[in-house]
């Protein structure tokens, strides 16, 4: 990995941040990044005009806008909602150049073999934490009557007869579960998928799918049941709330101490890592608005494990280790979902961090404080993680390669900063 120089920060697009006071005040929290992308990749299972409300302004939603557009389809922006027109016929093609930006660009396979019977997607490449493979959705889309073949880098799909069948997934694989959801909804029959993940954008997308006159249930339990139906409509849809953003300003309220209000998330959704943060000195509590919160004194350390939901989410793993770098104690966190997610550490470690990784666990002696250091952002979530540490390291850090954070933020330094934070976005000059 490239290494930043001091001297060549300053040229550097940049988020600086400096450690120091509390953070107070409310922060919203946008609508689910997680969410939106397969609620868009929906909107293509029929003709009509769809709106999504509370969608964040962020990159990968940009990028699976001109996954659409490459389709045909026609999606405006106006103000947080976004307005998709699919029009009756479109080309079932997302290229290589998005779906190499933008992995969740795999979720289009499901809608566009229910809406067309065909699709050409061309296969994501490896990512910093690991290995993506998509063998799980191609089984469970193979269960329910498609046919799959990979050439020249593409999965080309057909399917002429959509039947429901039973699904076993061998992992409750987030991705999986969507697509065979969405290819079932117009399937003939039932479809029951079993082992199904849980987490609450699955229910989300199952809303949505209901709403446009599917019949899906058990959505956030391990058995999901679809009946297909033989026609769907467009509809209006407000994205449930990012629990990853919230317990990302749960950190930063953790390193910084303060006390805030995640206005609009779901306390329902988070029960797991509030009782985390709870062990670790960050008291939480369900508030009418959202989620208040409050730290006070040093963090105490906690062992953590990740697991799909309800556990403890893996996109929240480099927030709790730059957190226990801090905490008083030894910490060991543990990955469960992804081979390699320890790239950020590195760059804790320029900050001071005492960590040592072995496999797929870590162990984190907290130490006193951090100090700001040049570092690089390697993913969305390990470059909040960088930025919450900063926020409890000594002078200043610089985190080079902010265009991860804007897959998944929107306006991550001005919401800290409008907490008190001293977090500043810096573009490069000329
Ligand atoms: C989604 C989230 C991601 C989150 C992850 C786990 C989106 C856009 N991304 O990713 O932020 O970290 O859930 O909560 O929603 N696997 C296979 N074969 C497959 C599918 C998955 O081996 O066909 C493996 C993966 O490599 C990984 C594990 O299963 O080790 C979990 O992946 P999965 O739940 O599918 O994650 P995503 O849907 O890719």
């Amino acid at each position: 990995m490239q290494r930043v120089h001091p001297e060549d920060s300053e040229r550097q697009d940049r988020i600086e941040v400096r450690g120091g006071g509390p953070l107070e005040g409310p922060v919203a929290i946008s609508g689910a990044k997680n969410s939106v992308l397969k609620l868009m990749a929906a909107s293509l299972l029929t003709e009509g005009t769809f709106t999504l409300r509370n969608v964040p302004d962020i990159d990968d939603v940009a990028v699976m806008a001109d996954v659409l557009r490459a389709m045909g389809v026609a999606v405006r922006r106006i103000g947080d909602a976004l307005v998709i027109e699919r029009p009756a016929a479109i080309t079932p093609e997302a290229p290589y150049a998005l779906t190499e930006r933008l992995r969740a660009s795999t979720a289009v396979l499901g809608p566009l073999l229910a809406g067309t019977g065909h699709a050409r997607v061309a296969l994501p490449g490896g990512d910093d934490f690991g290995p993506r493979p998509i063998d799980m959705h191609i089984a469970g889309l193979e269960a329910i009557g498609c046919r799959f073949e990979i050439a020249g880098g593409d999965v080309h799909a057909t399917a002429d007869n959509l039947v429901g069948d039973s699904v076993l997934l061998e992992f409750p694989s987030v991705g999986a579960t969507e697509n065979v959801m969405m290819a079932a909804v117009r399937a003939k029959g039932t479809t029951v998928i079993d082992n199904a993940a849980r987490e609450p954008e699955i229910a989300d997308l199952a809303g949505f799918l209901n709403r446009m006159g599917g019949q899906v249930t058990g959505a956030g339990t391990s058995t999901i049941t679809v009946e297909g139906v033989e026609e769907l409509c467009p509809v209006d849809h407000a994205v449930v709330s990012d629990r990853i953003e919230a317990a990302t300003f749960l950190a930063a309220v953790g390193m910084a101490g303060g006390e805030i209000t995640l206005v609009g998330a779901r306390p329902d959704h988070m029960a797991m890592l509030c009782r985390k943060l709870g062990e670790m000195g960050v008291r939480t509590s369900p508030d009418p608005d959202g989620i208040w919160a409050m730290c006070t004194g040093r963090l105490r350390s906690v062992d953590v494990s990740t697991l799909p939901y309800p556990g403890l989410p893996t996109d929240c793993k480099p927030l709790l280790v730059a957190m226990l770098s801090v905490a008083e104690g030894v910490g060991i966190v543990t990955e469960n979902l992804f081979s390699g997610r320890f790239r950020y550490v590195d760059e804790l470690m320029r900050m001071g961090a005492d960590i040592r990784t072995e496999s797929h666990h870590a162990v984190i002696r907290g130490v006193e404080s951090l100090s700001g250091a040049p570092v690089r952002a390697s993913d969305i979530r390990a470059g909040a993680a960088l930025v919450v540490a900063g926020l409890a390291a000594d002078g200043v850090t610089a985190v080079a390669d902010p265009h991860h954070i804007d897959r998944g933020y929107e306006d991550f330094a001005g919401k800290l900063s409008a907490l008190g934070g001293d977090v500043r976005r810096l573009r490069p000059v000329g």
